[in-house]
């Protein structure tokens, strides 16, 4: 698993997947094969709430791509296709908490009108899919806490 060699992990990760699955709050949920048919990558996304904000926002993550068959592609492959059936969901957006330099890829950006715990970092990220950008604190599901 590619989050055995993250040292941020607390190992998870799979727990979380499968608590969102169950909490039905697993909105786009997406795997990579190899050609043998084994999965070296997923991406998830899922439902979060923004305080102040009526729209539909979603958070990405867990993502992860086995260690041997990262850095060509597949993590940008899983996200760019997730971000696209969200967009056909009517999703308003997406966060992220992850690393600027990676996911600023894609388009997104910090933004100090959001939080997370009550507290902005550059960490936190939002793609506006469409209409304006959103205000407040955000909220994952409660899978998260597994963390
Ligand atoms: C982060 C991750 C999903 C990216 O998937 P990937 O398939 O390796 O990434 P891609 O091939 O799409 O993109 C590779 C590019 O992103 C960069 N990149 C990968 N992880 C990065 C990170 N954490 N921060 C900054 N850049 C990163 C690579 O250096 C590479 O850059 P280049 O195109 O200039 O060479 C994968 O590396 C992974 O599973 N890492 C461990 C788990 C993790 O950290 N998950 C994210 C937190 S939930």
């Amino acid at each position: 698993m590619a989050f055995e060699t993250a040292p941020y992990s607390s190992g998870a990760e799979p727990r979380i997947v499968e608590a969102l699955r169950h909490g039905g709050a697993l909105a786009v949920s997406l795997v990579a094969t190899s050609d043998d048919g084994s999965i070296v990558g997923h991406a998830a996304f899922s439902p979060v709430r923004i305080d102040h904000e009526a729209g539909h926002w979603y958070g990405l993550g867990p993502v992860s791509v086995v260690p041997e068959m990262q850095k060509l592609g597949i993590g940008r492959a899983l996200i760019r296709e997730g971000l696209s059936r969200l967009a056909a969901l009517d999703a308003d957006g997406c966060v992220v908490l992850g690393d600027p330099a990676y996911y600023g890829r894609f388009g997104f950006v910090s933004d100090p009108a959001l939080t997370y715990g009550g507290e902005a970092s550059p960490y936190l990220q939002r793609l506006v899919l469409r209409g304006r950008s959103p205000k407040g604190d955000v909220r994952y599901h409660p899978a998260f806490e597994l963390a």
